[in-house]
């Protein structure tokens, strides 16, 4: 798009510090040939119907008919708060019988706000039949474009990780394949940091995600992963490269080790991942994890 040629060398700048402001917030997609002003959308267009009841969580089915719509009820209906978001998102976990049914689950779910702001639902990506499953944090901008966890640039050297210990995605082999997903299904408006309200929302899809892949064994990439399944603050320096077996994943071994997010800021810190490494690699070749924790 073009700037208006008549525009000031101050309006230009302030217009690009907006600009950068909007891609600093995650605004970073061009969504219409026009701008559109939401705050005057807002505002009360003077001849407009009376206004409908507040919808609740789920719309009502169309009538057919044209009889008039039956006048509303006398109590408002419940508004979709924090509580009933989490009973309808354990309902929906616990009815899935299968991973394709649980991703049409998660899809339908519109008890989070984070879906509001994401473009794409990113359920998993690799071979679920895998003996290992990799749980990282949150979808990024290019995840949330391609709806695939880790194809961005920490995607592509966790790839390189991979291949080091001979496990790849794409493999059919489930000796050789991984399956990876992340805690948040969708990406944070701007890589803001999810709540607390959020991430204990959308645990029990993860929750669920394990039980139906049913890995031998969990590796959580950082911090935040490692948190969510432990349920408890972690150090990732420090508690990482060791195996623990903490109650949220069904008693099989996990290792937490480091983001390649963070590999890729500080390249020195790879020799400790390569030994956690090592250690996923002795487990797949049959040597028994000592659990710690
Ligand atoms: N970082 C993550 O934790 N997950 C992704 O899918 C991409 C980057």
């Amino acid at each position: 798009m073009n700037a208006p040629a008549d525009l000031t060398p101050e309006a230009r700048a302030a217009l690009l510090h907006a600009l950068a402001w909007q891609i600093e917030l995650g605004a970073d997609e061009c969504v219409g040939e026009a701008p559109s002003n939401r705050f005057e959308e807002a505002a009360p267009a003077p001849k407009a119907p009376p206004p409908e009841p507040r919808p609740g969580p789920r719309p009502a089915p169309v009538a057919a008919s044209r009889t008039p719509a039956p006048a509303p009820p006398k109590a408002a209906p419940p508004s979709h708060d924090g509580a009933e978001a989490v009973t309808e998102a354990r309902a929906l976990a616990a009815a899935a019988s299968d991973l394709v049914a649980l991703k049409e689950a998660m899809a339908g779910f519109e008890g989070c706000e984070l879906k509001q702001g994401a473009r794409k639902l990113v359920f998993a990506d690799g071979n679920p039949a895998a003996r290992v499953m990799f749980i990282g944090e949150a979808p990024g901008r290019d995840e949330d474009r391609e709806g695939k966890p880790f194809v961005g640039r920490s995607g592509q050297l966790l790839d390189r990780m991979l291949a080091a210990i001979g496990l790849d995605r794409r493999s059919e082999d489930p000796s050789t394949a991984a399956y990876i997903a992340n805690v948040l299904p969708w990406r944070p408006a701007g890589d803001r940091d999810p709540t607390t309200a959020e991430t204990l929302m959308l645990w029990t899809f993860l929750e669920r995600h394990i039980e139906l892949a049913a890995p031998e064994i969990i590796v959580a990439l950082g911090r935040s992963p490692g948190a969510a399944l432990c349920d408890r603050p972690i150090r990732i320096t420090r508690e990482r490269g060791r195996w623990i077996s903490p109650p949220r994943v069904g008693g099989r071994p996990l290792i937490m080790t480091l983001h390649p997010a963070y590999l890729l800021r500080q390249p020195a810190e790879k020799a400790k991942v390569w030994r956690d490494l090592l250690m996923l690699r002795a487990a797949l070749d049959g040597e028994t994890p000592v659990i710690e924790e």
